[in-house]
């Protein structure tokens, strides 16, 4: 028999939390009401700690693609110098909104499996003078984490001028994040990763500097044109009518947030990701990205020679377990679990054992139970370790 619910592994939209379902389900609202306003204001001010900003939030009904459009057009010109910085599909996508728009994108672009190098960003910088530079926070495709602090400190070293977008859709609210101290200027998150929610709602988040360069910039815009989101904000509203479901789900879900706090949904999520490392580990897969810099949200799996996927995911969700198979030029070479939102260390060791039965129906030797004592072990340290440092 299968799960009537199924492990909802795949890197978002993640499992929703009985409340945050119930919620999506409430009567609508009038949006130009008090209900709405106080509503927007919980959620902007809930929202601000895990941007690390104080400065203003806009909440826009889109899925995250349009987050980052939003935060292109808002901030640039055509003809504008910006250096795309991808490690990944999503970091392609992002230089690709630029270009759309008629930015002049350098590329820069780390082999996808590792992190973007401060140092070469610093190299690169002084060949053009950049009004932008585009940053994946945690690249989905490839599992990979990059280290913002580090190259925002690049960037600002060498070009102090140029603003910095960050695309962190499927890090932030699972990872700690400082947008202020690391001195970024548009950061953009999706409803459906970290925040427990149905996908359709991007929260945009711009630093003074980032508000202060939509008053001159000149691409087209209307419906992001986050000036109006700004003001209507003011008003407890939003200049058009919202997905007001996903708005009472983002509101729940930051209630569940606040009750757990964020220092427990950090050592939560870095938990998962480490047992769910070890037990891929343990089960002999082999993992995508550099041990250095792999993300807290998604990790991506070799799939290893001579196995035959689509039997073996078969299998998988036979059982009722749903992973993502691989992106752009990694399909068909890779899979991705992720472990964010609501996750708890119970589905991730349900996910190896399923895993592992697969693997045995599938033929491949295991060590029956190994996998499972990994990840638990692997957890149990990952926990100690965020006491210690707590
Ligand atoms: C890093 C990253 N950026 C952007 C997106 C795009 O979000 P959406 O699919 O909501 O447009 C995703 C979605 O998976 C993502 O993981």
């Amino acid at each position: 028999m299968t799960r009537f619910e199924p492990n909802l592994r795949i890197p978002g939209p993640t499992s929703l939390p009985p409340s945050v379902r119930e919620a999506g389900g409430r009567q609508m609202i009038n949006h130009r009401g008090p209900e709405f306003a106080a509503m927007l204001g919980r959620i902007q001010d809930g929202m601000k700690p895990y941007f690390g900003t104080t400065s203003d939030i806009a909440i826009v009904s889109s899925a995250g693609t349009g987050g980052l459009e939003a935060a292109v057009v808002n901030v640039l010109s055509p003809g504008d110098r910006v250096l795309g910085v991808s490690i990944g599909a999503f970091g392609d996508r992002f230089a690709k909104i630029a270009e759309v728009y008629g930015a002049s994108v350098d590329r820069m672009n780390a082999e996808w499996g590792w992190a973007a190098d401060p140092a070469e960003l610093q190299e690169r910088l002084p060949a053009a003078e950049y009004r932008a530079v585009l940053l994946t926070h945690n690249e989905t495709s490839t599992g990979v984490m990059n280290p913002i602090p580090a190259l925002a400190a690049a960037i600002r070293a060498t070009a102090p001028e140029a603003l910095i977008l960050v695309d962190s859709v499927s890090g932030l609210g699972a990872v700690p994040f400082e947008m202020d101290a690391w001195g970024c200027d548009v950061v953009v998150t999706g409803s459906q990763k970290a925040w427990m929610s149905a996908p359709g709602l991007a929260m945009i988040a711009a630093s003074e500097r980032g508000w202060a360069a939509m008053e001159t910039a000149r691409m087209p815009r209307f419906y992001f044109d986050l000036r109006k989101h700004r003001e209507s904000a003011r008003n407890g509203e939003t200049p058009w009518t919202p997905a007001i479901a996903v708005v009472y789900q983002v509101d729940e879900g930051l209630r569940l947030m606040a009750a757990e706090g964020p220092a427990g949904i950090f050592a939560r999520h870095e938990a998962c990701a480490a047992a769910t490392q070890a037990g891929l580990e343990a089960l002999g897969f082999s993992l995508f990205a550099d041990p250095a810099h792999r993300s807290r949200t998604v990790t991506a799996a070799h799939i290893p020679d001579g196995l035959d996927w689509k039997a073996f995911n078969g299998e998988v969700k036979r059982r009722g377990v749903v992973v993502a198979g691989g992106q752009g030029k990694l399909a068909g070479t890779v899979f991705r679990v992720g472990h964010l939102g609501s996750v708890i260390l119970d589905e991730i060791l349900g996910t190896i054992a399923t895993l592992e039965e697969a693997l045995v129906a599938s033929g491949r030797p295991v060590e029956v139970g190994a996998a499972v004592a990994a990840a638990q072990r692997a957890a149990v340290a990952a926990e100690r370790g965020a006491t210690a440092r707590a």
